[in-house]
């Protein structure tokens, strides 16, 4: 695959092992995106010109792909936005504003969270007094599902969850938590880990809202999807009302535009639209998710394979092939992390180090943090050797 990906050809010794942080661009996308801003960029939303028309159909395209992708019906509870942290303010502070959430009430998330679900929640507990309760995990990295129940009272209000933990990759089971689940509750999830690698279907996840970032499916940085259900956008008003979220402007009223620009107040970024767009018809055209998980399938297991053979290095992991994905978090008890990532760098090998954005789970785990080396379709056993030789040489 590393043929369509022009990064490796202009970086002839470039191993990436860091698709989880995000992935690299394939030229299907990258020529894409240089077509368009070379022959027909435009506005979007108001003019009647051709390339304003080019530009309205591929906004338009780019939802409904990603809809079908999520085995949604339609593109106007797909909503634009920025990144993690934006997405999910975007939702707390909507859910604040049009008093979904009270003060006292409870916000269910899980110890494995990124800190872009833990963070716009501790806003709130400061804003309003709201109370974030963290559900622990089994030993075997698996949601505890009685823990849950246990913390599932009648004042939690949000139930927010990581479908892919981006330490651990344990898949949750989150059909068992939709089944608990009461109608007075809402139910996120974050598919930021889950959307690159597995079929994400939100009929069957049954969820309220969920969101994803799509520079780690091949697509540009800084571009954010929440899907939601319609019943629940039309009852929530914008938080955030300017530009093309307004549809009536007075001296002293207005009125928000509907589904789904009510809540993308601005000018959007059409060529990250249309790089989303290209990225899932390249996965479409070419591989497919099910291609995809099968070549994923051999590197996770080769990979495997070469850690187990190996006692001083210690991989964060539930044990269950089944129900996770490409991604190894390790440590080894005697180095900082950062000292193995650094290695890796002095020898052309980009890996990622540190806390990865869950820090209450580092401290969960007693631990201070851990090396990640992840892996995506462009990826070889080749690449795989090459780390495992840099991490002997230096650390066995
Ligand atoms: C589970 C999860 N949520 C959120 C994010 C944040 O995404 P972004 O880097 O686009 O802000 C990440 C990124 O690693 C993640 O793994």
């Amino acid at each position: 695959m590393k043929k369509d990906f022009p990064i490796f050809k202009n970086n002839k010794d470039l191993i990436f092992l860091d698709s989880t942080s995000t992935t690299q661009k394939p030229s299907y996308v990258i020529n894409w995106i240089s077509e368009y801003l070379s022959n027909s960029y435009s506005n979007i939303h108001r003019w009647l010109y051709d390339i304003a028309i080019n530009s309205e159909k591929i906004y338009f395209d780019s939802k409904q792909k990603v809809a079908e992708f999520l085995s949604w019906d339609s593109y106007k509870e797909i909503i634009y936005t920025y990144n993690s942290n934006y997405a999910l303010n975007l939702i707390s502070q909507t859910l604040r504003y049009n008093k979904v959430l009270n003060p006292w009430d409870k916000v269910l998330v899980s110890i494995v969270e990124h800190h872009s679900n833990i963070v716009p929640w501790l806003i709130l507990k400061e804003e309003i007094w709201i109370e974030l309760e963290f559900v622990n995990i089994k030993d075997d990295f698996s949601l505890d599902i009685e823990d849950f129940e246990k913390k599932y009272d009648s004042r939690v209000k949000v139930i927010a969850l990581t479908h892919i933990s981006n330490v651990t990759w344990e898949i949750f089971d989150l059909e068992k938590v939709w089944k608990l689940k009461r109608d007075d509750t809402l139910f996120i999830v974050d598919a930021s880990q889950s959307f690159p690698h597995i079929k994400v279907d939100v009929k069957k996840l049954n969820c309220d809202m969920l969101f994803f970032t799509w520079h780690k499916i091949m697509a540009d940085s800084w571009i954010w999807v929440i899907y939601a259900k319609k019943e629940l956008l039309e009852k929530l008003n914008p938080v955030f009302s300017w530009g093309w979220a307004i549809n009536e402007v007075k001296q002293c009223s207005f009125r928000s535009s509907n589904l789904p620009y009510k809540f993308e107040p601005w000018t959007p970024n059409i060529t990250w639209a249309l790089s989303l767009l290209k990225a899932l018809e390249y996965i479409e055209n070419i591989w497919w998710l099910e291609k995809l998980k099968e070549i994923e399938d051999k590197l996770v297991e080769y990979a495997l394979n070469e850690f187990n053979k190996r006692d001083y290095i210690k991989l964060i992991w539930g044990k269950n092939l089944k129900s996770r994905v490409w991604v190894f978090s390790f440590y080894i008890s005697w180095i900082n992390s950062l000292d193995i990532a650094d290695i890796m760098a002095e020898n052309n090998i980009a890996i990622r180090a540190w806390q990865h954005c869950t820090e209450p789970f580092m401290d969960y785990l007693g631990i201070r943090s851990s090396a990640r080396m992840s892996l995506y379709i462009y990826n070889s056993t080749d690449d795989i050797d090459k780390f495992f030789k840099v991490l002997d040489d230096n650390f066995k």
